[in-house]
């Protein structure tokens, strides 16, 4: 069987892709459509092709696992189909539904025109896993487009719905039945022997592009695209195309692909890109589970969380109820999320129509009857045990039987909280991070007494409301703050010892995390981390910085007071001599001498506590797997995308390096800075995580 089908339309030969599920450019398709490309051109009874897909797709890119095999370059090569293209004397019509994207649409540019499905969506989404189009998708785009729409889309990789793609110029025609029109269309340019359109010839859009372009968006990237390397070599492969000649700049575009190919970032995206597809896999599930249809949802507590929790589900289409236990803090909760809202509005990232829509789903209540109807409940009020377990109580007495109730305590025992009503098994916990309309981690928490079916709805939630679901096990802290802690708490001993905040963080900006951590602890508030802190039971022997505690008691609360660990002018942080002053303070107290550290001293401390909790959580299945804690830190924590993640960052390294640092910490921080045992294991038996799924 091959995955490209051949049949005639009269004088139209139509090549058919199928390779469910999408159509991947992979090596069978490639060597199905070079096969199909050659009995066209000779064939006189074949005046012109139309290339199209089956699945209701075209061709939604390369077989990403070809990419890391190498295998995506096995001949044919795109370039390689390209250029039996480009060679055949007849017109090529490309014909596309569904979406057209990465490889899939650089074939599409290839051919001589193009019919799109007014619903379908084209785009270059390359840039996503650390590379760039290779097959002069950057060229082409560029010449029918311009340089400006290429820098947009390009780099952003974002799709591009077909009306737009036709006012850019990428696509000719816009259809209801796309492939009989492209067979028309087609067997029309035959017979008008129409002048075969080549996209790598067309210049009108590239001569006398203005340099100042390039310039302009250089520096419009350069916050957002800090220390990556594929959105550079994108804005060069576009330069190029305005600048240089042809063969040049497609030969560039070659050189840059294999450069941005053979990068550590592309491995680490690549990881990145699998990490969220199995993080939906439960092993434990009955494959048979199926999850509660949620159709109606509810939220506990109108406040940071509970606001940002609803616009999710507004924003999905669910309708949700915001329940407070005043009429005033109902009111409060309801007006920020209009103010949400209304601001990206002004943004213009938000229609006024998709706002109206939004807001009809929200409905806000003082009674916890009218939740009767909800599939699931999400409490999210404060983090105290008892007002959670009231809230639960309630819950219990007044919700659907089957209703699922969830917390989103960053904290709490979910066990204790599922324990006090009367369906444990309907209890599970759905973490959600701030601000929550906009953080794509859904950590979600199983209670011991979690039901598959209750598992399995929180993780389709995930999807429904268009998160990275991860699942984790019951613990202080679960998988991401429990790590947290080691985290903060080495940048505390590090200030302690001689570092500025503007050093470490610094330092960790710089190596692609969002924000530093004490830029992170001002954000968050410091009374919010010093309670958590003080909540927490930190061992005897272990090492305990009294620092938050002063900045606390200083007033120092972060952003919402103007102080923190820097000064605040709006939202701008400048160092601030007051808090060296009370940083020195702390370090004569505890009689330590002050030294100079270097920036990789503090990385390295930095990164290595964050990796040697991991490895206790995969050890003891609070995480399912290594690339679980991937996927929590870097959708939730603002770790680079590009490095992969806390865990594949350490594979990269080493696992050794890993347990020598934890081996000197040890002795200064307490029993639970020990190197992980797992980790230990893995360094000697010279191992890396994907061996532990082998061996489990
Ligand atoms: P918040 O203080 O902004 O909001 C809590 C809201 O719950 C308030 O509006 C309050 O009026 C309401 N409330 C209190 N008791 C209630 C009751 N018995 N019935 C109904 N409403 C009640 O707190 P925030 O920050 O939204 O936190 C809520 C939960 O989310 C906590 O468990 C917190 O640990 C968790 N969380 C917070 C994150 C954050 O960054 N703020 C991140 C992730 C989780």
């Amino acid at each position: 069987m091959s995955a490209v089908k051949y049949r005639l339309d009269g004088n139209v030969a139509v090549l058919e892709i199928d390779n469910p599920p999408v159509n991947a450019t992979s090596i069978s398709v490639r060597e199905g459509l070079a096969e199909a490309l050659k009995e066209a051109g000779a064939d006189p009874a074949v005046d012109a092709l139309v290339l199209t897909g089956s699945n209701g797709v075209f061709l939604a890119g390369a077989d990403i696992k070809e990419i890391s095999s190498g295998l995506s370059n096995k001949f044919p090569m795109l370039r390689d189909l390209q250029s039996q293209m480009e060679a055949l004397p007849k017109p090529i019509v490309a014909a596309i539904q569904g979406v057209a994207l990465g490889g899939g649409f650089e074939i599409a540019l290839t051919c001589h025109w193009r019919v799109a499905a007014k619903s379908a969506q084209v785009g270059l989404p390359e840039v996503k896993l650390g590379l760039l189009p290779g097959a002069g998708g950057t060229q082409r785009f560029t010449r029918l487009a311009g340089p400006e729409a290429a820098l947009d889309a390009i780099t952003s990789g974002a799709q591009i719905p077909a009306t737009r793609a036709l006012e850019l110029g990428l696509i000719d025609a816009l259809a209801d039945d796309v492939v009989a029109e492209a067979i028309v269309f087609a067997r029309q340019a035959a017979a008008d022997q129409r002048p075969l359109r080549l996209a790598s010839n067309v210049t009108e859009k590239i001569t006398g592009a203005d340099p100042a372009v390039f310039a302009a968006f250089r520096k419009k990237l350069e916050s957002k695209a800090r220390g990556q390397l594929a959105p550079w070599r994108i804005i060069d492969c576009i330069e190029a195309a305005c600048t240089r000649p042809k063969d040049e700049a497609f030969q560039l575009e070659r050189d840059w692909y294999n450069e941005c190919r053979n990068s550590a970032q592309r491995k680490a995206l690549v990881h990145g890109f699998f990490a969220e597809r199995e993080a939906r896999k439960i092993p434990d599930l009955p494959t048979d589970t199926q999850p509660l249809p949620v159709r109606r949802a509810a939220i506990i507590g109108a406040g940071t969380m509970g606001g940002g929790i609803a616009m999710n589900f507004a924003n999905a289409g669910i309708p949700v109820q915001l329940l407070e236990l005043t009429q005033e803090a109902l009111d409060r909760g309801l007006g920020l999320i209009k103010r949400n809202y209304a601001a990206s509005v002004t943004r213009g990232s938000l229609t006024q129509a998709a706002m109206d829509r939004a807001l009809s789903l929200v409905q806000g209540v003082t009674e916890y009857e009218a939740l009767a109807a909800a599939d699931i409940v999400i409490e999210a009020v404060f983090e105290d045990m008892k007002v959670k377990k009231d809230v639960f109580t309630r819950l219990d007495a007044v919700c659907a039987p089957q209703a699922i109730l969830a917390t989103n305590t960053s904290s709490l025992d979910i066990d204790a909280i599922a324990e006090i009503t009367s369906r444990p098994q309907n209890v599970i916990g759905t973490h959600f991070f701030s601000p929550a309309n906009v953080m794509k981690l859904l950590e979600n928490v199983r209670s011991r007494h979690s039901s598959a079916r209750t598992i399995a709805t929180a993780m389709s939630l995930g999807k429904q409301l268009g998160k990275v679901a991860v699942l984790a096990g019951n613990c202080d802290g679960f998988i991401g703050n429990r790590m947290l802690q080691f985290y903060s708490g080495e940048a505390e001993f590090l200030l302690e010892e001689g570092a500025t905040p503007e050093q470490i963080d610094t330092v960790m900006e710089g190596f692609g995390f969002a924000m530093g951590p004490l830029a992170v602890r001002d954000l968050a508030g410091n009374d919010v981390g010093y309670l958590i802190r003080k909540s927490r039971r930190i061992p005897d022997d272990e090492r305990f910085s009294p620092i938050l505690q002063r900045v606390f008691e200083a007033g120092r609360l972060g952003q919402k007071s103007g102080r923190g660990f820097y000064r605040y002018e709006g939202r701008t942080r400048i160092p601030d001599p007051e808090i060296m002053t009370l940083i020195e303070g702390v370090s004569r107290d505890l009689g330590i001498t002050r030294r100079e550290i270097p920036d990789d001293e503090i990385l390295n401390r930095l990164l290595h506590p964050l990796v040697n909790e991991g490895a206790k959580i995969v050890a003891e299945g609070i995480a399912i797997r290594a690339s679980d804690v991937d996927v929590v830190y870097v959708n939730g924590y603002g770790f680079p995308a590009y490095k992969g993640g806390p865990m594949f960052w350490a594979q990269e390294i080493g696992f050794e390096k890993v347990v020598e640092t934890m081996r000197k910490l040890a002795p200064t921080h307490g029993q639970r800075w020990r190197p992980a045992p797992l980790l230990e294991r893995l360094a000697s038996g010279g191992q890396g995580w994907s061996d532990l799924k082998k061996t489990a």
